[in-house]
């Protein structure tokens, strides 16, 4: 089975490093309308299936990558030191060394998530992406952006759909090396198209989404049909961007989603991301669209929920949350 590193050494080849500090990127998050859950290979994060996903324009990560006149690494995040054996920090760090190699340079790492970390809003989608983006600067690499999707994977799956606006598609890939597995902009303009963050909770998921979908991918089921189903969302979902259909994408992107969570709940030990405001917030999705507003939601690896819909339900949704944070992936 092949390494990260070796997939590393393939995409970067003998690219020589030249220091550019300090190095700054963002990255926006992305909502999966089409989920990726399980892996194929876990060292270089190869999805069971292809997923397809809509940017959340200016909700992300900035990162901040500085040379560190110390010679220990440093990893900050929202301005808060983190210890070296954190999660982030070792996640963070594994990731730098990837890029790095052994080239002598520590460095000092500032994250900032205009975002919740870690509550299934897909933080680690926009972080790994823009940790990535500034290592590009920081190192000078030159990395095309097909590139730069294949080695955020690395990071975290969800991370090679960060690199583009609107509509995103990550091919699942054939080859063993992951050379195929890589993630390109659909070619789509929907100004009317709304996404609505309704932050429920900015508490720390209690399971990671990695060990939640090997979990699934162990322990369930239903997980097997999942997989097929995935494949038949992908198409429908697909063909609604292409022609704008905004009831068959919002059809097939809610049902993805409960799709995968029946998945997770069917597993053994449960695995339920859902909190009970949750499951309000889902029915009062279902009585807005039983009163012709129509309006569909999406869930990942966490409590919150994700609406979307089109500019003209926005009056009539914002009444019953009033809290929600709503983005136009394609004006903002
Ligand atoms: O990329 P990860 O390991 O954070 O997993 C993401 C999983 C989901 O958010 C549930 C689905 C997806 O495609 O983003």
């Amino acid at each position: 089975m092949l390494t990260a590193k070796d997939a590393v050494a393939r995409i970067l080849g003998n690219r020589e490093r030249t220091i550019s500090s300090p190095a700054k990127a963002f990255a926006p998050s992305n909502i999966a309308l089409c989920k990726y859950w399980g892996k194929r290979d876990q060292n270089l994060n190869l999805p069971n299936n292809s997923s397809i996903s809509v940017s959340l324009g200016s909700l992300g990560t900035t990162t901040k990558i500085s040379k560190n006149s110390n010679d220990y690494d440093e990893v900050f995040l929202d301005g808060v030191h983190q210890a070296d054996a954190s999660s982030f920090a070792k996640r963070t760090l594994d990731f730098v060394d990837l890029i790095r190699g052994d080239f002598p340079v520590n460095v000092r790492i500032e994250t900032e998530n205009n975002i919740p970390t870690a509550a299934g809003l897909a933080s680690s989608a926009s972080g790994f992406a823009a940790l990535l983006l500034a290592l590009n600067d920081f190192f000078s690499l030159n990395l095309s952006k097909r590139e730069l999707s294949e080695l955020a994977r690395m990071g975290s799956g969800s991370a090679t759909r960060s690199f583009y606006d609107g509509f995103a598609v990550w091919h699942r890939g054939e080859k063993v090396d992951g050379s195929d597995s890589f993630a390109e902009q659909i070619d789509c303009n929907w100004p009317d198209f709304r996404i609505g963050v309704l932050q429920l909770s900015t508490k720390e998921k209690p399971v990671s989404s990695r060990n939640g979908m090997n979990n699934t991918v162990e322990h369930s089921i239903l997980y097997q049909s999942w997989n097929e189903q995935s494949v038949r969302d992908y198409d429908l979902i697909m063909e609604a961007i292409q022609k704008q259909d905004f009831t068959q994408l919002g059809q097939a992107a809610e049902n993805n989603s409960m799709a995968m969570h029946a998945t997770m709940i069917a597993c053994k030990p449960m695995i339920l991301y859902w909190q009970p405001e949750s499951l309000t917030a889902m029915q009062q999705v279902q009585a807005l669209r039983q009163q012709g507003t129509e309006v569909y939601f999406t869930m990942d690896a966490g409590p919150n929920v994700k609406l979307i819909f089109l500019k003209e339900s926005e009056e009539e949704i914002k009444e019953v949350f009033p809290t929600l944070q709503i983005i136009a992936p394609f004006v903002d």
